[in-house]
């Protein structure tokens, strides 16, 4: 696979390409940079963008090619700034039901996916973009990041998980705060609150994302994976059940290779050389 910088297409795992209107995606050292490009909208997520980064993600999923997946917004001024409000305001009950299970299926395909995904937040992540960014493993924000979930002001709730994920992340104070009165807070609120991990300034925003993926690719990828499943998985159980669960995934580490590298290359004082299984 080799999509290089730029090119607003990827190659699948079976060398074919993918086409993307409204995404940018590049792939370099195993990072797929994915740019959320409807500048005109603020990057707004419309059905297409949706099902563009759903099928991106079902790929970076598979595809060996990727180990970590940076997803941000074209510009200095979105990340994404919500579900398309123009698409969206003709919308009978079930269409509506319709469009947010697309974004539920989205959320959710970035929640799951066997590689971390981190948001490079750019600046407005508002509805549906703070939503988003929810979905990912890990959020680095850039100074003039704001977020909000102002579905109120439009007579409406969530739709792609908010009511759900920002209680979960932030308490559920400090999220019902968010979602009753729709304020948008500031990257150092976010950071404050544990909405976000790190704030940079915007010019080292995508370098500093990329530092953090390269840091991960540098790891064992599975137990990388490992990491992101048994975390996820563990949260959603009871203690007892998270820790046995945390066993079982502690014993198959010791059934691959890359454990037997690991512990290896330390004993020898080497860096160890890693193949993922
Ligand atoms: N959907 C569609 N278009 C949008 C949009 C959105 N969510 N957000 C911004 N735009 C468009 C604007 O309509 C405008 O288009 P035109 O130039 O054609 O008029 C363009 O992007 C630039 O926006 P503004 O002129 O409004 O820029 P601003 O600097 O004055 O304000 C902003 C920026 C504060 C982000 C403001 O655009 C805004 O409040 N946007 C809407 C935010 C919002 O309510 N998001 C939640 C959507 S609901 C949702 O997401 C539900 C869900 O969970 C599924």
């Amino acid at each position: 696979m080799g999509a290089s910088r730029g090119e607003a297409f990827m190659l699948t795992a079976k060398g074919e390409a993918m086409d993307f209107k409204n995404l940018r995606v590049e792939i370099e050292n195993n990072i797929a940079l994915v740019t959320i490009n409807r500048p005109e909208a603020l990057n707004a997520l419309n059905e297409s963008t949706l099902c563009e980064l759903k099928s991106a993600m079902a790929e970076f999923h598979d595809n060996e090619a990727v180990q970590v997946v940076i997803i941000t917004g074209s510009g200095k001024k979105a990340f994404v700034a919500g579900a398309d409000i123009v698409a969206m305001q003709q919308l009978s009950a079930l269409e509506a039901r319709r469009f947010s299970h697309l974004g539920h299926d989205l959320m959710r395909s970035i929640e799951t996916c066997a590689k971390p995904v981190i948001a490079a937040v750019n600046g407005f992540a508002l509805g549906g973009g703070c939503e988003l960014a929810l979905s990912c493993d890990i959020r680095i924000v850039s100074e003039n990041a704001r977020f909000s979930q102002p579905e109120v002001n439009l007579g409406v709730i969530p739709g792609f998980g908010g009511t759900q994920r920002l209680a979960r992340l932030v308490g559920k104070a400090r999220a019902l705060e968010m979602l009753l009165t729709g304020d948008m807070i500031d990257a150092e609120q976010a950071y404050q609150m544990g909405l976000v991990n790190r704030v940079v300034a915007q010019e080292a925003l995508i370098e500093t994302a990329t530092e953090m993926a390269t840091k991960i690719v540098n790891k064992g990828p599975y137990a990388v994976r490992q990491v992101k499943e048994t975390v996820r998985t563990g949260l959603e159980m009871d203690l007892d059940r998270a820790n046995q669960y945390e066993a079982e995934m502690f014993g198959l580490c010791f059934a691959t290779l890359d454990q037997k590298e690991g512990m290896l290359a330390f004993l020898e004082k080497r860096p160890a050389n890693f193949i993922g299984h």
